[in-house]
């Protein structure tokens, strides 16, 4: 059996159910991968925090180089969030040829090629199923799978937060406040969360499904895009005695050779598949030439579907190393004929 020595970035949600499933499955992942997987250091900023599980204090450390210039670790996992220093740190990472694995969706929207690109030019891999959906494996569809195909159209409930609020509002009746604060301590909600109740996280999202579905860059600055922050209970009454739901809907789909992208709360009616796609729960249709419709749903968020897709890409670098097929986003900058992404 391989040792594999694993150095995470961040023990939060996400990353506290990463180390917590690694020693949970510990040997479910050796008997499928035939490796012991061990985390050896971890950046916190806070060392004296209480995290409600044992952990050795002596792998925790506060320095970004300590774990960064640590020779024994073979992999990173990225879960502290937002730009900076994450992707300096990813950087660096690659750059001294380490595989990367990240939840981090905002990073990945607006720098994912230059960072896809540095990972292939240092021979490494940079996974981030987890920055999609949770632990829907939908960029594991797209990426891993749908290979002939070509998709013509994306749409999906894409924040695990903004639909547990809709949900709760519509089915209890309670405030938006209070909700969002339920969400929050539930692990749901970004650090910040305007940028699930704003669209903003459904906006990264939906930006990476397209970037890797349509081989092409889009700007997340031009989609459309539009939040849940005005939304009352009363419109959602209203919208339900008239047989409709309203979801948070991310949209990309091809008209007259542009992309169009959007995010918005729509009106479903009653026998619309994402419908009653509920709770925490992210849906996502691909729609594409040979297969059809292709929906997958499962939970958008939280401490456990996250921490899935994390180990999952691990076991994935763990068992198909070289044969992983690299996304085309990374080479946009040289391809003639993508189509440019426009507002709508
Ligand atoms: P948390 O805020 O719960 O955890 C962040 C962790 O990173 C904490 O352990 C924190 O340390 C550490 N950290 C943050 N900034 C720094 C820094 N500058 N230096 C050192 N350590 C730092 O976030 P989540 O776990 O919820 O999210 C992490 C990432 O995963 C984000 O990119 C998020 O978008 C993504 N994600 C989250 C999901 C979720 O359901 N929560 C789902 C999918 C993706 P300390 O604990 O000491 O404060
Ligand atoms: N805050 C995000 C959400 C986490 O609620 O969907 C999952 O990406």
């Amino acid at each position: 059996q391989k040792q594999v020595k694993v150095g995470l970035l961040g023990l939060g949600t996400v990353g506290g159910g990463v180390y917590k499933t690694l020693l949970k499955n510990r040997d479910t992942i050796l008997t499928r991968t035939g490796c012991t997987v061990e985390v050896v250091n971890v950046l916190v900023r806070d060392r004296g925090k209480e995290r409600g599980f044992a952990i050795d204090p002596s792998v925790l450390t506060l320095e970004p180089q300590e774990l960064l210039s640590d020779e024994q670790i073979d992999i990173y996992i990225e879960v502290i969030g937002g730009l900076h220093p994450a992707k300096e740190i990813i950087e660096q990472a690659l750059n001294s040829k380490r595989h990367v694995i990240t939840a981090n969706k905002e990073l990945m929207a607006k720098h994912g090629a230059e960072l896809l690109r540095l990972a292939h030019q240092n021979g490494v891999h940079l996974l981030f199923e987890a920055s999609v959906a949770g632990g829907i494996p939908v960029i594991h569809m797209l990426q891993g799978y749908l290979t002939a195909n070509r998709v013509h159209e994306i749409s999906g409930i894409l924040n695990g937060t903004s639909n547990y609020i809709l949900t709760e509002m519509s089915k209890t009746g309670r405030s938006f406040p209070e909700v969002l604060s339920e969400a929050q301590s539930l692990g749901y909600a970004e650090a910040d969360p305007t940028s699930d109740v704003e669209g903003f996280d459904a906006a990264y999202k939906l930006a990476i499904l397209t970037n890797l579905a349509y081989d092409t860059c889009v700007d997340v600055a031009q989609i459309d895009r539009q939040g849940i922050s005005e939304i009352s209970g009363h419109d959602l009454k209203l919208a339900e005695q008239l047989g409709y739901t309203v979801k948070l809907i991310g949209h990309a789909h091809e008209q007259d050779g542009a992309l169009r992208l959007s995010v918005r709360p729509s009106l479903l009616a009653g026998s619309h598949p994402l419908a009653r796609v509920d709770d925490v729960f992210n849906a996502v249709t691909l729609r594409a030439d040979v297969v059809g419709d292709l929906t997958l749903i499962g939970r958008g968020a939280g401490e456990f579907p996250t921490a899935s897709a994390v180990i999952e890409d691990l076991t994935t670098l763990l068992t198909q190393g070289e044969n992983i097929r690299r996304p085309n986003w990374d080479r946009v900058q040289t391809a003639a004929s993508h189509a440019e992404p426009k507002v709508g």
